[in-house]
């Protein structure tokens, strides 16, 4: 298959079968991810391997209850973590400050970076994947579960397994309506919006597992409208993160 294909035939998976993924390909899968470009060579994150079953069990139902966060082969916590480079900078005497935006957005980058490569390298081995931005619910009880120190914080988790569903792909937004070029667009396209609002339905109703009646715009409605997860503010600022 080519590479692009590949990507193409993305779909997250969310049911898994109990097969382990062999230690050789998990840690070839950890290089993958920590082969991505990183900003200013901070390499600033960490991932946690959850392997005991009663602290899987717990991040499930702090996850909301998501049952495969427990059930795929491998879950990870990926967390932006900038209180490694602190410590090595401490120990060598070096002054450092953590709490600016702009090193959170980096850490966070990085993160979804290294992650992403993950997952493009699972999919290729025939693994399965799904994030989990659930692990931001309730990100001070899965802090302290895990003992994560002050400058880290978990951004999603990720499970990895070999897939026990075959879900259809999602379709995704039509180009003119995000390649934009040399300036914003600001006039939508109703037409393209029409037509891919009816794409999504189509999809929705006829994919073979939880089939239900909803539009993009309906679902980007329940996104924009209510606010969510409004503690992450005062989280990040109480871990010493994004302060200034
Ligand atoms: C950062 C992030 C967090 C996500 N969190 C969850 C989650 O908590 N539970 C879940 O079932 N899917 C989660 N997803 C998966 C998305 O729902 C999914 O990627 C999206 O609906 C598109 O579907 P697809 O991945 O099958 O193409 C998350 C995806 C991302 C990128």
């Amino acid at each position: 298959m080519q590479f692009i294909d590949l990507l193409l035939q993305h779909r997250s998976i969310r049911k898994f079968t109990t097969q382990a993924i062999e230690q050789d390909l998990l840690e070839r899968l950890l290089m993958a991810g920590q082969a991505a470009a990183t900003s200013s060579f901070a390499q600033a994150y960490s991932l946690i391997r959850i392997t005991e079953g009663t602290t899987r069990d717990k991040l499930a139902d702090l996850c909301g209850n998501q049952a495969y966060v427990a059930q795929c082969a491998e879950f990870f916590v990926c967390c932006a973590d900038l209180a490694r480079n602190q410590t090595i900078c401490q120990q060598s005497g070096i002054s450092s400050d953590p709490g600016y935006m702009e090193q959170f957005i980096i850490a966070t980058v990085d993160t979804s970076l290294m992650a992403q490569n993950m997952v493009i390298a699972a999919e290729s081995e025939g693994l399965g994947t799904c994030y989990i931005g659930g692990i931001r619910n309730n990100p001070q009880e899965v802090s302290d579960l895990l003992q994560l120190p002050d400058f880290v914080y978990p951004v999603f988790g990720l499970c990895l397994g070999y897939p026990a569903q075959d879900p259809e792909s999602k379709p995704r937004l039509p180009l003119p309506l995000w390649v934009m070029e040399n300036n914003y667009l600001e006039n939508l396209i109703p037409d393209e919006i029409k037509q891919y609002d009816k794409d999504v339905s189509e999809y929705y109703k006829t994919r073979t597992g939880n089939k239900k009646s909803t539009s993009w715009t309906e679902q980007m409605e329940g996104f924009l409208s209510k606010e969510s997860r409004p503690h992450m503010l005062e989280f990040l600022q109480a871990r010493g993160l994004a302060k200034r």
